[in-house]
Parts: structure tokens; sequence; C-alpha cells
């Protein structure tokens, strides 16, 4: 479709009427110019696509679909092409259901365990949420169905969400909360971007010129379209200005008389109308064009695809050795989630789904004791069902312990209050293990949990909200058909208190700080030198796991050269088993330098070996891998110095080092004046000629050696001195007795050192 000719035969009134939906999940049509209308739903984890009455909060019923394993476990897979191979199969469902545009994927950062949306979100880890975002609109689009990344930027509470100002500093902006949708927009073009309801440092995201314009189109070359979260949209004219395209939902003809009023007076210009309504247009005929007519899904197939999704996610986070268990062994299945499991969260994600299975029914031929131990809704310890349990407990080999959140707690739209489960479920955990010693704890919920049971139990497989397929996928580990391979991707603190952001979060009204900055998640908790729960990059498998013969294609490097780092890695257990490499950066830091983290995730590969096998992982590193947004230079800049190559199994179990020299290409100049101190001077070779020869010649008099001894060493007194600017040696070393230094000399100085 000629989409510019198109747009030249709309009038005014018509132009104006693009820019927003025609109703709840469609985009507006122009009979008389045969523009179709598009269906877009949510989105991520399944399609919720609904025909009757409308909402955007998941309370309506939508058509039947898979309800996939939601980001925050699939995460944990860290695998591309499996997340990749999740996007295509909801791109079919698309096609199937005809939905245009799937809104997603969802990649704010868990800033708190206590986001009430964490569920949806992928990770602590802008690296990790990006390249998983990238595979997820690969896959979607490669069926020719649209993505919506959301939620453009800093949209990481629930609480006030649509009028809170997320006030963040561009150092941190930049580093930890863009970096997801910087990576999927340049390396997968979603055909669009959902901006988020809060404000950014005073700026409603729908109105904010900078984000939209300035950074997301000018600089990360975005060409698509904007579409508004739904009812974010602040000031229609303004956002048309800004950059945003399209207002969902639709139906609101006094924004679109106000576009009429704007363009008019030429507020808006006609090329800025015609180029919104260009990009909305854009994406509706890139559907149209590649719609699969009379296409199906089968429910069955993707039903398993989410059975498979979920079991290669999971990350199992403890194992004294009791699992997988024995299918000939005799086991309880205590807790409600055995028999109801939460395996969705809550709010716009919500999907119908096609069926549900649970532990119990997909342990056919296993000889299960079932007990509900507690009630799900009520957070109130029921003595009969209490009992029950621990009795079931008391004759089984083993007791699963199906524990979680329940829906009432953990959801779109507001924040969970706490990192604790329902009392009644700690109390059941408490009482089964004074009866029974082999304890496995599979977890239900969207987020990080405290445990202050860890001790009393034998296994913890995490399942996350693992989709209508989970009850099938924890067997799959519990029982050891599937080999557990997922690794988290947060970090699990022993309590709520230890999070970084857990002293401002969730603000003060409608102000939300983010004060921590750039320490979210394994940055804080490694720089700390915390101990946590269990750490970001942590998950067991059933076999073992060996690395080696770290090597790097060179150990100097400018930053405008590619780092080549490969390891081998091997399976020395006796079963087939999948492992993620893990590659992070350690920074150079320097004691009153740029103040950075110890090291950050820049590389990841899952890998699947058969007993025995050994294979080579390979990782790419470039200037970005190096790097630190510099808010002097407005970009990513290279300290030169070392750099550590470290190689883990997690974020706490590195298992090789090494380390290569990077020499920035940039030089940033520095600029001296008299309250540059005597230190910074000696640190500028020229400075440090001058300088010593000046302190010759000025002849204070004073017994360096004495005043040094005194002061413990004569390092100390080089750093005491180091830190008098030069302003105050014009007095100094006349009061100590020298030459005088004038002020007219120190700016001659200055003048020196700046030339
Ligand atoms: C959510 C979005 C969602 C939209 C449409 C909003 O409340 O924040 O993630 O896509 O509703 O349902």
């Amino acid at each position: 479709m000629d989409i510019k000719s198109l747009v030249s035969q709309m009038t005014l009134e018509e132009k104006a009427s693009m820019c927003s939906g025609a109703n709840f999940w469609q985009t507006q049509g122009i009979e008389r110019l045969g523009i179709p209308p598009m269906t877009v739903t949510d989105g991520p984890c399944g399609v919720r696509k609904q025909e009757g009455a409308a909402d955007h909060l998941g309370i309506h019923e939508s058509v039947k679909a898979i309800s996939f394993p939601t980001g925050a476990c699939v995460a944990n897979s860290f695998d591309r092409d499996l997340i990749r191979r999740s996007g295509e199969v909801l791109g079919e469902e698309c096609q199937a259901l005809d939905v245009g545009i799937l809104l997603g994927p969802a990649v704010n950062i868990k800033r708190s365990p206590l986001c009430g949306r964490n569920f949806e979100y992928y990770s602590e880890d802008p690296y990790l949420s990006g390249e998983l975002a990238a595979a997820y609109i690969d896959g979607v689009q490669s069926q020719n169905i649209g993505t919506s990344i959301k939620h453009f930027a800093a949209n990481s509470q629930e609480h006030r969400r649509m009028t809170s100002d997320s006030i963040v500093d561009e150092r941190t902006f930049r580093e930890i909360y863009l970096p997801a949708f910087e990576i999927a927009v340049k390396n997968s073009k979603p055909r669009t971007v959902m901006c988020s309801y809060n404000k950014i440092n005073g700026t409603f995201a729908s109105d904010n010129h900078r984000l939209l314009t300035e950074i997301l189109r000018d600089e990360w070359g975005f060409e698509n379209a904007v579409v508004s979260d739904w009812g974010a949209v602040n000031d229609r004219v303004e956002g048309i200005i800004a950059g945003m395209d399209l207002e969902m939902p639709g139906n609101s003809t006094e924004n679109d008389a106000f576009v009429l009023e704007a363009v008019k007076s030429g507020k808006i210009s006609m090329e800025k109308l015609d180029l919104t309504v260009e990009r909305i247009l854009k994406q509706v005929y890139a559907y149209m064009e590649n719609r699969k007519e009379g296409a199906v899904f089968d429910y069955e197939r993707d039903h398993e695809f989410a059975r498979n999704l979920a079991a290669e996610s999971m990350p199992l986070l403890k194992n004294d050795g009791i699992l997988p268990l024995c299918k000939s062994g005799t086991y309880a299945f205590l807790g409600k989630f055995a028999e109801s499991p939460r395996f969705q969260g809550g709010g716009s994600s919500h999907v119908n789904s096609y069926k549900v299975t649970n532990s119990i029914e997909a342990a056919k031929g296993i000889n299960i004791a079932y007990a509900q131990g507690y009630i799900t809704e009520e957070d109130r310890t029921d003595d009969d069902l209490l009992a029950e349990a621990v009795k079931t407990a008391q004759n089984a080999d083993a007791a699963v312990i199906f524990i979680g959140i329940p829906d009432a707690l953990e959801s779109e739209g507001f924040d969970r209050a706490n990192m604790k489960i329902p009392v009644c479920q700690e109390k059941l955990i408490e009482e089964v293990a004074k009866v029974q010693q082999n304890i496995v704890i599979v977890v239900e919920c969207g987020g990080a949990i405290e445990m202050p049971w860890i001790g009393s139990v034998k296994a913890v497989l995490y399942a996350y909200l693992g989709g209508e397929a989970v009850g099938a996928a924890v067997n799959d580990i519990i029982f050891g058909d599937v080999n557990p391979s997922g690794k988290l991707a947060e970090t699990f603190p022993h309590r709520l208190e230890d999070n970084p952001s857990y002293l401002y979060y969730i603000g003060e009204g409608d102000k939300a700080e983010y004060r921590e900055g750039i320490f979210v998640g394994y940055r804080y908790y490694d720089k700390k030198k915390a101990d946590v729960l269990f750490p970001f990059g942590h998950g067991l498998s059933y076999t073992n796991f060996d690395y080696g013969e770290l090597t790097l294609d060179k150990n100097e490097m400018d930053d405008t050269e590619t780092l080549t780092v490969t390891c081998k890695v091997k399976n020395t257990g006796s079963r087939e088993g999948k492992e993620i490499v893990q590659l992070y950066v350690g920074n150079n830091c320097v004691p009153g330098g740029t103040i950075k983290s110890d090291k950050e995730l820049r590389g990841f590969e899952k890998v699947s070996l058969q007993p025995g096998e050994e294979k080579t992982v390979e990782f790419k590193l470039n200037k970005r891998a190096f790097a630190y947004y510099n808010t002097e230079l407005n970009g990513w800049h290279v300290e030169s110095g070392e750099y550590k190559i470290l190689i883990g199994k997690s974020s706490r179990e590195i298992v090789l080092e090494s380390a290569v020299a990077v020499k920035s290409t940039t030089q940033i100049k520095r600029v001296f004046t008299i309250n540059s101190t005597l230190g910074d001077i000696m640190s500028n070779p020229k400075g440090q000629e001058i300088v010593g020869q000046m302190m010759q010649q000025a002849n204070t008099g004073m017994d360096i050696d004495g005043v040094a001894s005194v002061l413990g060493s004569k390092e100390a007194l080089m750093e005491m001195i180091g830190n008098i600017p030069l302003r105050t040696l014009t007095s100094a070393m006349g009061a100590m007795g020298g030459n005088k230094f004038t002020k007219e000399q120190a700016e001659g100085l200055v003048q020196l050192l700046n030339s």
C-alpha cells in the first residue's frame, strides 16, 4: 500500500480520527477509503481477545487461548531461541484470532520485589531483559503480527502508576531503565512502542518529546508507531507534538477535536499530523497485507508448548539430593495450589485459558495422596486442614508442598505489601517439617519471596507463574523427565529490607524517586558484598558442568574494537542437561573516580550437552560492554583501564577469570580552575611538571619528613596535600613561611593548564 498517497486522500477530520482508536481494541477504519480497522490485544503471555464487554484490567471474558508462562518465569530460561519460538506460537494464535498487534513484551526493570507487575517483567538486569524482548519480538513479528514493547519508560511500580513521577537521574535512566527498550528497538524493530502512564522527571511519558522523539527516534532510529498505554494520554495535542501517535482506547471525539483545532491554529503542522497517521497506517497495512486468512491453531499443541516452555524455565533453587523423586514412591502433595495452581497474573495479561493442568492430575500412575492444607483466599490457619495435611505427610516417602501468593495479593494495578507468603502456608511447612524430613517446596507466584523456612526443606522449585500447563511442567522436573535448567533472572534477598530500593519505594505521594541509582539488583548486593538468599543467575541441574579454557583474542584493545571471548563447558554428569553460561564484565573502579557496580552481565548462552560432551561458547564484546553513560559527553564512555572478564555459573559463582586492558578513543578534556586540587593538577603530566618546579622554587621551609612522621607516612602527607585546592595554596604557602604564591600566579597556571 502506498501509505503516503492514502494519507493525501484523507480529510483533516479523517486524519484526526485516525490518531485514536475506534474503540477499546481497534484502530479506526475509514470505509470511504477502504481502510480496515485492526484489532490489538494483550499480551504478553497469551492472547486476550475480548469480543464482548471490553476492559483493560482483565475483568471481562475473552476468547479461549493458551495461557503461556509469564515473563518472570520464561526469563529464567535465558534462552533466546525458546523465547523466539514462544513468540512464533503467539503470533500464530494472533493470526488465527485476527489480532494485528499483540501488546507485549513487558520489559520494565524489577527495581523492587514489591512491584505488582513483576510477574510480567523479565528481570532486574537490562541486558537480559533487552535480549529476551528482542527474541520475543522477532518471534511474534515473524508471523506478521506486530508487537508493542511496554511500558516506556521507568514504570517500575504499580502504586499510583497513572500519576506518579519517576524521578531518575540521567545515568541511571540510560544504564538501567532504557537499555531493554533500546536493545529491542535497535535489534528487532517492534511495530509499536507503548508509552507508560507515569511521568518521567516531571513530564508524562505520553507528552514526552525527549523520550518519544529525541531518544526513541532520533537516537535509536525507531520508525514505527508509539501507542499510549490504555488511558495514558495526558494532553493529546502535546502528545502528537512529542511523537505519541495512537491514543488507546479510542472514542475520544473530544481529543480528535483538540487535534483538529491545533492543526487549524498551526500548533500542529499538517506534516506532523500526516506523519503520525502514516506511522499508524503502516502498522495496519503491515498486518492486513500479510493476513493469513483462515489460519487456525492447535490448542493441544500449544498447551504442550506452554508445558515445555515452563519446564525449560523454572529454576531449581535448592536440592539436597532429594530430587528427582522416584516415580515408584509414595508422595503427599500438600497445599491448595497443588489442586488449583496459580499460573497467571491478574490484570490486562489475564488470559481465558484453554485448560489448566494441576500436578495431581498430571501425576497419573504415581502414588499421590493430596491434602489441601490451607485456604488460599484467607490468611487463616484452618486446624482441620492442617491436621489432615500433617497426617498425609507422615505416611509418605516425601511431601511436596505447593505454596505461593494468592491472586488478591499480587496483580497489575497495585503493589505487594511485603515479600511474604501467607502465614497459614508457612505454618503448613512448619508443622509438616515436624513429621516429615523429606520436603520439596514448589512456589507459585510472580516474584521473589522470603523463605524463613529454607533450612527445614530439602528442595525448592520456583515455578513462578508458569502458565496453564504448570502442573505438568512441575512434575516433569520433580520426577526427573526434564532436567531443570532455569537460572534466576532476579536476586532473592533474605528480607525485603535488604533490597536497595527499600528506603524509597513506593515513594511519597506521586513522587517516586529512584534514589538507589544504578545499584539495582545484583549491582547493589555485589557492591555491598551482602549475603543474599539466592543470587542472580542461580539455578541447579541434575547433572554437573565443568568450565575451562577461557581465551580472549586480545589482552589490549581500543574501545572501537571487538573482543572475542571463548570458554569450554563440559557435562561431567550422567544425564543430558543444559547450562546457562554467564559472562560478566568486572568494572574498572578507581577510588574517587566514576562510581560503578562491581560487574555487569554482558553475555549469556544456553548450551545443551549430552553426558561427557563438551562445547565451546563464544561471546563478542564491544564498546558498550565496558562503557558507562557519561552525562557530560551525553554518551557512552569507556574509561581506559583493565576490565575483568568473568565467566560464571551464577553472579556469585564465578568459575573463570581473565582481564583485558581497554583504551578509550575519546579524550575527556579536563577543565582546571583555581579550585582544582593539587592532586587533580598533578594527575595531568603538564600539571605535574609545573607544580613540581613550583614546589621546589617555593621553598616553604617545611620539614617534609618531620611532618610525614607525625602523620604516619609520606603517602598520607602527599594525599593531604593532594586535596588542597590551588585557591588555598596562595595563602597556605605564605603562612608556612615559603615564597608567596599569588592569586595572579594561580590564575596563570590555570590558563596554562587549560591551553
Ligand atoms: C496495561 C497495559 C495493557 C493495556 C491494555 C493497561 O492497563 O498497563 O499493559 O496492554 O492496559 O489492556
